[in-house]
């Protein structure tokens, strides 16, 4: 019996675990467990690294929380570090504490500006855990249903000869919110053409492009955001997880003159960590460490090996349905039925063989995610242990 309340849909597999050090976790029985979801892909650059201790000690020695009357230079600094990250020197930017609050303060900020009924976005999309985005009332939002675009004929234009395109009511849209790649954890990339088309429709109507980069940001996707892959330019960038390597740090970025659109209008967000430092301090730090030590690079060398091990496996053992995957962002969609026994099976059998992976439920879906610092034999190591897990058909 236990006392917490645990997301619903997910075991919890392993229920004592006793530490953690970069790709590896630890349970009190002294077992080694390769972490290959990151710790639902937070751990960005490995668990308990030794830059990010540093810093939350001595950043929490001197001050971690501001109230709203006072605030440190270090958030200052923080931010002018990330907003350069992303070309946006000169913007603004907001220090939260998840993704979903990522996201959903520039849902609000965009809701402020253009004063339009909609916001678009994709229909497979996922947002958060609360606010507008986690609802999406349809009087709030426009969903796009993309699936039909991945088999469209090459050439055919996003145009009005499309019943698709033709069906966006871009007249009514203030904003387009864009994950670039997950898909409520299904791994799935809508196709470029359409997206840059959206965003040029969404910004010739004055509306703002937000990209959700809580998933698929901070050198996930090979890149160091998932919007790179589309060569667009968004006006607010939101980031959660893999930016706080597990200490819990989100950030929304405003490109410079999007802030200067509220005309003074504050945004009223109140909530008491938003700019603390230790959260900057902690941001900062991550992407330093991510900078300096090539990870973006090494995400976008290490993904295809992982990609193209894992269609081997498919090819010999007829288990696999698909893979798919950019950089460090990889799921696995087994040749599975109803009741997903292959799916819970290979992921019982790799915690035996201590590889720990994330499984998307209702989908026959596995998740590799691993610390963009993962080294190839690890990756190896997996490789063997799932070919063997899943056999032969
Ligand atoms: C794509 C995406 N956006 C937003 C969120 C919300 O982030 P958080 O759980 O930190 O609130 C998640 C969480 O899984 C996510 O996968």
């Amino acid at each position: 019996m236990t006392s917490i309340i645990w997301y619903p849909g997910h075991e919890v597999l392993l229920k004592d675990v006793a530490r953690a050090e970069g790709c590896y976790l630890y349970d009190s029985g002294g077992k080694r467990y390769v972490d290959l979801e990151s710790g639902v892909w937070c751990t960005s650059i490995g668990h308990g690294h030794p830059r990010i201790l540093k810093v939350l000690g001595e950043q929490a020695a001197r001050i971690a929380h501001n109230g709203f009357i006072y605030s440190s230079s270090i958030v200052e600094d923080a931010a002018r570090e990330m907003l350069a990250l992303i070309a946006f020197d000169g913007g603004n930017l907001v220090f939260l504490c998840s993704g979903s609050e990522a996201v959903e303060y520039g849902v609000r900020v965009t809701r402020m500006i253009t004063e339009k009924p909609l916001l678009m976005t994709m229909a497979d999309s996922y947002f958060g855990a609360y606010g507008s985005a986690w609802r999406r009332d349809e009087t709030e939002w426009f969903s796009f249903d993309w699936s039909s675009c991945e088999g469209c004929p090459e050439g055919r234009m996003c145009d009005t000869t499309c019943e698709h395109w033709a069906a966006i009511p871009f007249e009514r849209i203030g904003g387009f919110l864009f994950e670039p790649g997950s898909s409520s954890g299904l791994v799935r990339f809508p196709p470029v053409g359409l997206i840059r088309r959206i965003v040029g429709e969404v910004h010739r109507t004055g509306g703002l492009v937000q990209v959700n980069e809580v998933t698929t940001g901070i050198g996930r996707t090979g890149r160091w955001f998932g919007y790179q892959h589309y060569d667009i330019s968004p006006d607010i960038v939101s980031m959660g997880k893999g930016v706080g390597n597990g200490y819990p740090v989100a950030v929304t970025a405003f490109r410079p003159g999007v802030i200067d659109r509220l005309d003074g209008r504050p945004v009223m967000y109140a909530q008491s960590h938003q700019n603390d430092p230790l959260g900057a301090a902690v941001a900062r730090e991550v992407i330093r460490v991510i900078e300096e030590d090539g990870l973006v690079a090494r995400s976008a060398g290490m993904g295809p090996h992982l990609i193209s091990g894992l269609e081997g496996i498919k090819a010999r053992t007829g288990r696999i349905r698909a893979v798919r995957g950019r950089g460090l962002l990889v799921a696995i969609e087994m040749e599975d039925g109803p009741e997903e026994a292959l799916t819970r099976q290979a992921l019982r059998d790799l915690l035996d063989r201590g590889f720990v992976l994330a499984r998307r439920s209702g989908f026959g879906i596995l998740r590799v995610d691993p610390p963009l610092t993962i080294d190839l034999e690890d990756i190896e190591a997996f490789l063997q242990a799932f070919e063997k897990v899943i056999g032969v058909a």
